[in-house]
């Protein structure tokens, strides 16, 4: 098989990826491990920057979000029992768009299965190779068959355990992670949402976070063991405990049936550069955040936009500009978001050990600033609703 990008991985990054080329004239096949139903319904990131939602719409494939996703003006923040709105849009000029992100991943496999697109799922053994020639190629078993896809580039936007980063030679990878001491247990909840925007919480039990994904269904993420076994957490000990880290004077959490847990370990985690020869890394292959700032998927759309504007512009005229800076500047947001990401994920998570008192009062010093300074809380809202793209 030949095509012009071969792309490794059909979550978020890979299938956006696959579709930008598209609307550039480019082919390319996309070889995804998983099956269509697993990674359609794997529940995960729920908000979208203003620049994800904006690129969404631009490239078409944003009118299932136009009509069903739900734009937010700001978010909450709660120490203890106060809480505390970040009015974003009066702060920034710019909002976020809450729709989960398998909603996304079915819009776009739907608009390339329309479009004629290929992508494979359920491939096997896939193996990535000669990315420092000219004429790479990824070698995979598919419905039995073992299969060899050729193409001008290859695309690793298999994730954080995929083979793509492994590729890149130990010597001429850098590896830079820190690995918290806690993970989120998630929750998917039968009920309607009971604040219409999002609340990141510091209690002294730990952290929790209420989202939503529709007018029925509640999201929510409490602080727990980075190990936690999900037999640990009956419904009611979950409801009890958002119970206590959410409430506040005056407001009422609404209960219903559980649907869904998981528990997530968190860490920092970037490889250094994002590209060997051919091969460019994208997405969580390459990078992940903690998910307190919600910015993984966001990441990796701003990833794959610049790549697919570079492998435009070097078909269009044969300018390698593009692809040789790739890297650094994808780096440059990359550590920008590293930076915030850590910055929510210490200004709400408790970390525990011999200082974990002193630690509680800089939390509350840093609370107390946003609460009084426009300026500091203008710096959390356009961090949150993501800086420009391009
Ligand atoms: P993935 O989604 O991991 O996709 C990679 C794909 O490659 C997968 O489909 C996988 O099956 C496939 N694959 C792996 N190995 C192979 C192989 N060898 N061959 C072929 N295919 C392979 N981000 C946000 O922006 N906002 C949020 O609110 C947010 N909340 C989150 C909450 C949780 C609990 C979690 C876990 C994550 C959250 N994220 C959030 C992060 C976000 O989900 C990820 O950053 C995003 O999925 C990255 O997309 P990706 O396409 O790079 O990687
Ligand atoms: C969601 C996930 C996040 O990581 C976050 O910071 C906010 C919301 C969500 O899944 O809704």
């Amino acid at each position: 098989m030949r095509t012009q990008v071969a792309i490794v991985g059909g979550g978020p990054a890979g299938l956006l990826l696959s579709h930008l080329l598209h609307l550039h004239g480019i082919d390319s096949v996309v070889l995804e491990r998983r099956s269509q139903e697993y990674v359609q319904h794997r529940v995960r990131a729920g908000v979208l920057e203003q620049g994800t939602a904006d690129l969404l719409r631009e490239a078409g494939v944003g009118d299932r979000m136009q009509r069903e996703g739900d734009v937010h003006d700001g978010v909450h923040l709660q120490f203890d029992e106060e809480r505390l709105r970040i009015p974003f849009r009066e702060l920034t000029g710019r909002g976020i768009t809450v729709y989960g992100q398998q909603e996304v991943v079915r819009d776009l496999a739907e608009r390339r299965r329309r479009d004629g697109g290929q992508v494979l799922f359920e491939v096997a053994d896939v193996g990535v190779h000669d990315v420092t020639t000219d004429r790479p190629f990824v070698r995979f078993t598919h419905e039995g068959v073992e299969r060899e896809l050729h193409a001008d580039f290859v695309a690793g936007c298999d994730g954080f355990h995929g083979i793509c980063r492994d590729t890149i030679p130990a010597g001429t990878r850098t590896v830079y992670e820190r690995v918290y001491p806690f993970g989120w247990l998630g929750v998917l909840a039968s009920v309607a949402p009971s604040c219409g925007e999002l609340i990141y919480a510091n209690h002294a039990n730990g952290f929790a976070l209420h989202s939503m994904r529709s007018a029925e269904v509640s999201r929510f993420y409490l602080q727990c063991a980075p190990d936690e076994s999900l037999d640990e957490w009956p419904d009611e000990r979950i409801w009890a405990e958002l119970q206590t880290r959410l409430g506040t004077p005056g407001w009422t959490l609404h209960e219903g049936p559980i649907i869904d847990k998981t528990v997530t370990a968190m860490r920092s985690f970037v490889a250094e550069p994002l590209r060997h020869g051919r091969l460019f890394l994208a997405g969580d292959s390459a990078h992940i955040v903690p998910p307190t700032g919600a910015k993984g998927l966001n990441l990796a759309v701003s990833d794959v936009d610049r790549l697919a504007d570079a492998v435009a512009t070097y078909h269009r005229t044969g300018s390698t500009t593009g692809l040789d800076g790739y890297s650094a500047a994808c780096l440059q947001r990359v550590w920008r978001v590293q930076n915030f990401s850590w910055w929510m994920t210490s200004l709400t998570h408790h970390f525990g050990g011999p200082d974990a008192a002193f630690e509680r009062r800089l939390q509350r010093a840093q609370f107390d600033y946003l609460r009084t300074s426009t300026a500091a809380a203008t710096t959390l809202a356009e961090n949150y609703v993501g800086l420009p793209l391009r």
